[in-house]
């Protein structure tokens, strides 16, 4: 595996929450994960129900709450966000698309970062539109308030919500694949569409290799499945 990664020049990255768990953020769909917590804890008709957009228009206030500990829980990037910002530091790196708004990515210090699932650096009201940058509804969100624009709707940032659409820069990657010689799955069930198809699509292009915890029900598309902590894995490389 060492060799295979050590060789590779031009890789591609696909992570998703569980590169983000060492750093106290926990993941969605593993083991004691948000969607478990969050249901109980607001009584949800289903975990996912924190980013769909009517139950947000009904009730915004678990999706707010869920932000403030992503945004402000001050979490630090993981040894593998760090590995991989040194990979592109040497040039090694073709893309990495996350499905993650942690921002924890850019935080280590990568660049050619394609963020599928958007994030909070815009926002835009529910019931007029009017766009708004991160800095005008930060302090909100930091003190657990609902943000609202001008016109008194509701402000929602940027995060794509099931049954909205992916950012263009998503399609414009599925329509012109970067060159890479190797893909790097990491930390991600798969389950979400359509962003887990870009990677498993990418599994016909290169050799890939998968390291997440659990079993997938994609592991059959892969060249090496690892499912091994993704930091151990990464020090298992001798980082
Ligand atoms: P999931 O929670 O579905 O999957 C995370 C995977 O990471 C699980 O299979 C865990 O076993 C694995 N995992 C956890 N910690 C790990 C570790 N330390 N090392 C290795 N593996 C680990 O998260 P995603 O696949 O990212 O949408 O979920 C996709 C999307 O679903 C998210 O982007 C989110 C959610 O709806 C938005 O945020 C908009």
């Amino acid at each position: 595996m060492k060799e295979l990664i050590d060789s590779s020049k031009k890789i591609i990255v696909f992570s998703g929450a569980g590169i983000s768990t060492n750093s106290g953020i926990p993941d969605f769909r593993g083991e004691g994960g948000l969607y478990e917590r969050v249901q109980d804890k607001y009584d949800l008709p289903y975990g996912e129900a924190i980013f769909d957009l009517n139950y947000f228009d009904s009730n915004p206030h678990p999706f707010f709450d869920l932000s403030r500990e992503i945004v402000f829980h001050n979490a630090q990037p993981t040894l593998c966000h760090k590995w991989l910002a040194r990979l592109e530091e040497e040039g090694r790196i073709a893309k990495i698309i996350t499905q993650n708004i942690d921002r924890l990515h850019r935080k280590a210090g990568s660049q050619a970062v394609l963020e599928c699932h958007g994030g909070y650096d815009k926002g835009r009201c529910r019931s007029c539109g009017m766009e708004y940058d991160f800095e005008n509804y930060e302090k909100d969100i930091q003190h657990g308030r609902v943000p609202h624009c001008r016109c008194g709707g509701v402000v929602k940032p940027n995060v794509v919500f099931f049954g909205e659409s992916l950012p263009e820069e998503f399609f414009h990657v599925w329509e012109n694949p970067p060159r890479g010689d190797l893909l790097l799955v990491l930390g991600t069930s798969l389950n979400v569409r359509p962003a887990a198809d870009l990677a498993l699509k990418f599994t016909g292009l290169m050799p890939s290799i998968l390291v997440n915890l659990e079993v997938t029900d994609h592991d059959n598309r892969f060249t090496h499945v690892i499912h091994e902590d993704l930091d151990s894995f990464v020090k298992s490389l001798g980082n």
